[in-house]
């Protein structure tokens, strides 16, 4: 630790950091555009300006680190006019767009504006013109005007993806960002220059003009794109997410997502299915309860509790799994309980990107599900199982034409499932499910790291999250687990868990915990 005068006020900071760093960690805020913590310092901005005693002149605090004795001032008038003067440098070119940027509300130079702004123009010469609509690549559009370049994105690009594509271009007040000739900014990371961009430069095609930000809301949640779960935004209005963005968490996913997961929050509102159906048809969802409910009884009367599978699915949360796993214990007291999902591997790299593209597989282990998806093919083609229930697990869609074959053979398949799929008409019984934007809940990501999902919003119709859906299942059958949200379901999860280790729901740190699992089988 080191001990470091800040104002006049004695405070003691972690050796290493540097002055934006260290201002921050006492709670006085520094303003700064080119500073990112994830990029290497340029230090070309100087609005981070402050005075350091015995110090020759000003200094930049984003690379000047703490030093036991440093006396700092930061909020001095010789430093407010320092910042009032590259404010003003700033926006001399600036076209003052404002009314019609897609930054407005979380623009830098907005927010500094008010506390450094000149107020008057004093400029006399035309404002320098640049290209103002950029086509940069699929996702990004590029404000040549806006750009104070801070270059922010170029090293975005040379040290976090090392592509490479973007250049400061030509000299002093025409200087302005380009793709390098022939090239686009197209490689699977693009996206996070957006959230980079501290003004309105850089924006997103896939989301601007769509909502002003100040009217959407925010839950802290999960990408479930891959197995890493990157931690992110949903950032929503009205029951529908309008983009994800992605949150800091150092042992997950640092400060960025990748562009696949970054556009997959259009699964939360695309194609949902919010009605249960009977053969295809809508019903109440009561109805169709009941007649899961008949067929589950008449099945272990007949032919006995392991004519009933169940499958669990690393598509669905913790919690869901976990009830599920008792349903067949102690309800239905079937083996006949399985854990394959079978979404096809994509691609991945050394970096974010996982091949397994579901959230949950390390938590299905975790939970002792056995993922063998002979297992389960072996168990359907016996012809013993007369009723299957998969919950979140679209058997038929991922696993192809031999799965939708053997599942033909099963007299009466369930199927919980968010979205409207071909298996969706073909199952005996169709429930709808809330999404992960819609409940409470958690995942284990690929390195064992269990993260939890706050709820965005309630989910439309009849959907609901699947541990309601499957508690209901159980009440229906006699036996009540009390369960009426997740904190009830963690009470007897921490319990039956030693790794758990008593926790609760809320008790999970908003990066997540990391759980020993990271040996166990699964990808
Ligand atoms: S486009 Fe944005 S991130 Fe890139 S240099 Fe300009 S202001 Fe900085
Ligand atoms: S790496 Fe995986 S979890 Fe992370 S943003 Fe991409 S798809 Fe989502
Ligand atoms: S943040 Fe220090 S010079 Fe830009």
């Amino acid at each position: 630790m080191a001990t470091i005068t800040l104002n006049g006020r004695q405070v003691e900071v972690p050796d290493g950091l540097n002055l934006i760093q260290a201002a921050e960690h006492v709670g006085v805020t520094i303003p700064h555009y080119c500073y990112h913590p994830g990029l290497p310092i340029d230090g070309n901005c100087r609005m981070c300006l402050v005075e350091i005693e015995g110090a020759r002149g000003p200094q930049i605090s984003c690379n000047t680190f703490v030093k036991d004795g440093m006396v700092v001032k930061t909020d001095t008038p010789a430093v407010e006019k320092m910042r009032k003067g590259v404010q003003e440098f700033l926006l001399l070119n600036h076209p003052i767009d404002c009314p019609i940027c897609d930054q407005a509300g979380e623009c830098r130079l907005q927010d500094y504006y008010m506390e450094y702004g000149q107020y008057e123009n004093r400029s006399m010469v035309p404002k320098v013109e640049k290209n103002k609509v950029v086509d940069l690549g699929p996702l990004v559009v590029l404000d040549q005007e806006r750009c104070i370049l801070c270059s922010r994105c170029v090293r975005f690009c040379e040290s976090v993806t090392e592509t490479g594509e973007l250049v400061i271009a030509g000299r002093g007040d025409k200087s302005r960002i380009e793709t390098f000739p022939g090239m686009q900014l197209d490689n699977p990371y693009s996206g996070n220059v957006v959230d980079l961009c501290p003004v309105g430069a850089l924006t997103s095609k896939d989301f601007r003009f769509k909502q002003r930000v100040w009217f959407l809301n925010t839950a802290k949640s999960v990408c479930v794109g891959c197995s890493n779960g990157c931690s992110v935004n949903i950032d929503h209005r009205a029951g529908m997410t309008y983009r994800y963005k992605p949150r800091h968490n150092a042992q997950v996913n640092e400060y960025w997502m990748c562009d696949a997961g970054r556009l997959s929050y259009k699964a939360l509102n695309d194609n949902r299915l919010y009605a249960a159906l009977v053969d295809g048809e809508e019903v109440p969802v009561g109805i169709a309860l009941d007649a899961v409910i008949a067929k589950l009884k008449a099945a272990v009367a007949e032919h006995g509790a392991d004519s009933v599978a169940l499958v669990g699915s690393a598509h669905a949360t913790l919690e869901a799994n976990f009830v599920l796993k008792r349903l067949a214990a102690e309800v239905l007291k079937t083996s006949k309980l399985f854990g394959a999902t079978l979404t096809p591997d994509g691609e991945a790299d050394d970096f974010l990107i996982k091949a397994d593209k579901t959230p949950n597989r390390k938590g299905l282990d975790f939970l002792g599900y056995d993922q063998s998806a002979e297992a389960l093919k072996a168990a359907v083609a016996s012809g013993s199982i007369k009723v299957l229930v998969a919950m979140d697990n679209d058997l038929v869609g991922e696993g192809g034409p031999e799965w939708a074959q053997l599942f033909k053979s099963v007299p009466f398949t369930v199927y919980m499932t968010k979205h409207h799929t071909p298996w969706a008409e073909m199952a005996s019984v169709t429930l709808p499910i809330a999404s992960h934007a819609e409940q409470f809940g958690s995942f284990v990501q690929a390195k064992g790291v269990l993260q939890k999902v706050m709820k965005a919003y309630d989910a439309q119709g009849d959907a609901a999250p699947s541990w309601e859906v499957v508690s209901s299942l159980a009440r229906a059958l006699g036996t009540d687990f009390g369960y009426d949200d997740v904190e009830q379901i963690w009470t007897d999860m921490s319990a039956a868990y030693e790794a758990l280790n008593g926790m609760s729901f809320y008790g999970i740190p908003e990066t997540g915990h990391q759980l020993p699992v990271a040996e166990m089988v699964g990808k």
